[in-house]
Parts: C-alpha cells; structure tokens; sequence
C-alpha cells in the first residue's frame, strides 16, 4: 500500500519543514523568517553536534536495541549523565527518551521514597505534568494558575494529617512564558514537610547565571525542590533528563520508564553531549538571547501591544478572535515570516500568536518582523 499524501486541511501536521531549522526555515516549499519552536540557541542545526551524532552512529550503530538496566548501558549515556549533572551541579542526573517521559519518572521514583501522599499541580501544567500525576495513582489536586493562596486552600482542604504535598508546575510556561512562584512553593513545601516538582523544560539552557533553569534564577537550594527536563529545546539535541541526589537518581534510574524503554539512539546521546558543552563554555549565546529578547519586546511594546519587559524569548498575544489572528498570521506569512497561531496548554481555546526568538536572530530580522506586524495591527 503506498502512502497517500493528505491535503494540509485533513492533515494533524499544517507544515511541513523541508529544511534544517534556523532563522530561515523551509515551510511547505517557502523559506520563511522563522520565529516559532523552542530551538532557543538553534543548536538542533549546529555543524558539532552533527558530525558528534554522525561519529557516534558510525562507531556505535543507531541504538542498543535493549534497556539499558537490563542488557546494558553504553559509555555515551554514561558519559552524558556525568556531563548533565556537572551542568546542574547535582550529585546524579538520569537519561530518560523525552522529556515527556522525564516527569512520570520522576513522580514514581518520588512515590517510591515515599516523598509524598497527594500532588497538587498547577492547572495549566504541561500536559506530561498532569499526565505523569495520574500514573502515579495517587490522588492529584488542581490549584489556580500560579495562585499561592489557592495552593494553600486545597491544600487545607485536602492534606490530612502526616500527609505530605508533592507541589506541582512548569518552571517556565510555554505560552505566556511566565514563571512559577518557586520561592514560594518551596516555602510551602517546608510548612507541610512536602517537595517541589517543576517540568523546566523552556527554562534549562536560558534561564539563571550557569543556565540551570528556574531554581538558579530564583537562587533557590534545598533538598525539597527536584526538577526534570527535556534536551531537545534549548540544548538542540533530543531527550528528558532529571536531577538530583543519588538516592533519587537511582530510583528514577531503576524505575519502570527507564527499564520498560529502550535506551535512546547513540546519535542523540552524542549530540546531548555536544550541546550542553556548547551552552556551558558559550555563556555569551545565553546573553545574546536576552538581549534579543529585550530588543523584541521593545520592538512589540512599541505597537502598543502589552509584553512583559524581561529577558524570556516568548512573546505571546491574543486578539479579539480567532479570525484576526488567523488572518494576522497568514499576511505575515505572505511577507515570508512564520510566527505561531497556536492553541496549547494554557493558550485558551481560540489560540493565540506566539513568537519566539532565538540568540541567533539578527536585529534587521527583528525589525522587519515587528514593522510588518506593525501594518496588519
Ligand atoms: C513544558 C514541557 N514539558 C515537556 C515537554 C516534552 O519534552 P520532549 O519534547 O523532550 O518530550 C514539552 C514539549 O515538548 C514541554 O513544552
């Protein structure tokens, strides 16, 4: 039977990327300024960490066919485990498939230390937040976007006595790329002898001095906060990651996402390796994406949009309705620009415009992209 290709209206996929991704990414046949994907450093085309995945597939095949705590591990994952927890400065860190996978596995190895009796999540917590909360059975309490109070009500309310909360979130929030009050959480988490979870998959690679994410940024240390990840955004290559002390790490090592999958393929391990070189020896890519970010924003603020003034990489706004949005985003296109017109977690259900920027946008590329958007307004 040979495939039949569907017309984009019936297809789940609206675009399809015929090119390496970058500044100038090819869509459908077009090359397009491209301000969409979480590429925050565009590493996923950086010329390293292709020939390190082109070497590692040479040397050691595509993968090796078994998981890794059964049949055996390889030298490659070992060495990337070493090289994640010298980036986060943890005693241990373990390799999970994706950074989907990264949170299920970090909630049963929590469970089994028994770290915890109820989760309370965050409402607009990434859809492998909230999924990995269910798996692990236990009972699983929503508190308001980013409300400390009503994380304190529920818990009130829920909490019996000897139970201890599992406090919920993203670190960074994809959409609105807004922040969890971590201070805050860990706070709580003390009161009521609990921890704290954050999904930091947009913050890893950006956020804080050394690029370590959220905690970093907030300058927050405690035995309370554990955190998983994904390489596969800022660090350009694939696959989730979690942190933290041995005990943890051997849990999670040992837990049922790491031994029921196989380990992932030698190519991406190699190109995990590289990447987190490359963000950890070129901080200045780190500040070239804030600077961006700032250039952006002012960019944004000055069609009288309303952003946030900071140094995150994610400008997001929502018109009066979909059909605006929509048309917005299709003229940009005709001016061989992509944005996003996307509905995700937290984008509400008539979607929203995103852009995102990278350290590798120039500032006539900027520039053309805010006066262009400028006239449709
Ligand atoms: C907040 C968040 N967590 C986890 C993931 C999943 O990471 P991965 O793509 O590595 O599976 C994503 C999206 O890709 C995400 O946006």
């Amino acid at each position: 039977m040979t495939a039949k290709r569907q017309e984009p209206k019936e297809s789940p996929f609206k675009h399809i990327m015929e090119s390496k991704v970058g500044t100038k990414t090819k869509l459908n046949g077009k090359e397009y300024l491209y301000f969409a994907g979480t590429g925050y450093f565009q590493l996923q085309s950086n010329p390293e960490m292709i020939q390190a995945a082109v070497e590692a597939t040479q040397k050691f095949g595509i993968g090796s066919a078994t998981s890794r705590t059964i049949s055996g591990t390889t030298p490659l994952l070992l060495q990337l485990e070493e090289k994640i927890a010298d980036f986060f400065g943890t005693e241990d860190a373990a390799y999970l498939p994706s950074g989907y996978l990264s949170n299920i596995a970090g909630f049963q190895a929590l469970e089994k230390l028994n770290v915890f009796n109820i989760i309370f999540i965050d409402e607009s917590s990434h859809y492998s937040n909230i999924g990995g909360a269910l798996i692990t059975g236990k009972k699983v309490v929503k508190f308001k976007h980013r409300d400390v109070d009503d994380l304190r009500e529920k818990i009130r309310t829920h909490l019996k006595n000897m139970e201890k909360p599992l406090i919920v979130s993203d670190g960074l929030f994809p959409i609105w790329a807004e922040l969890a009050p971590v201070e805050a959480y860990l706070k709580i988490a003390e009161e009521f002898d609990g921890a704290v979870w954050v999904d930091d998959s947009h913050a890893v690679g950006i956020l804080g001095e050394n690029g370590r994410g959220i905690y970093e940024y907030f300058h927050l240390d405690s035995d309370r906060l554990f955190m998983g990840g994904t390489l596969s955004k800022a660090f350009g290559a694939y696959g989730g990651f979690v942190t933290g002390n041995t005990a943890f790490i051997r849990e999670v090592k040992t837990g049922h996402v790491m031994t029921g999958s196989s380990a992932p393929p030698n190519a991406l391990v190699a190109a995990a390796i590289k990447g987190l070189e490359i963000v950890k020896n070129h901080p200045e890519i780190r500040q070239n994406l804030w600077n961006n970010a700032f250039y952006l924003k002012n960019g944004i603020k000055s069609l009288g949009l309303k952003v946030d003034e900071n140094h995150l990489p994610i400008v997001t706004f929502r018109l009066s309705d979909s059909n605006k949005m929509r048309h917005i985003h299709q003229k940009l296109m005709d001016k061989g620009i992509y944005i996003q017109f996307v509905k995700y977690v937290g984008s509400g259900a008539d979607g929203v415009l995103r852009i995102v920027v990278t350290s590798s946008h120039t500032k006539p590329q900027i520039d053309y992209l805010v006066s262009s958007l400028g006239v449709l307004l």
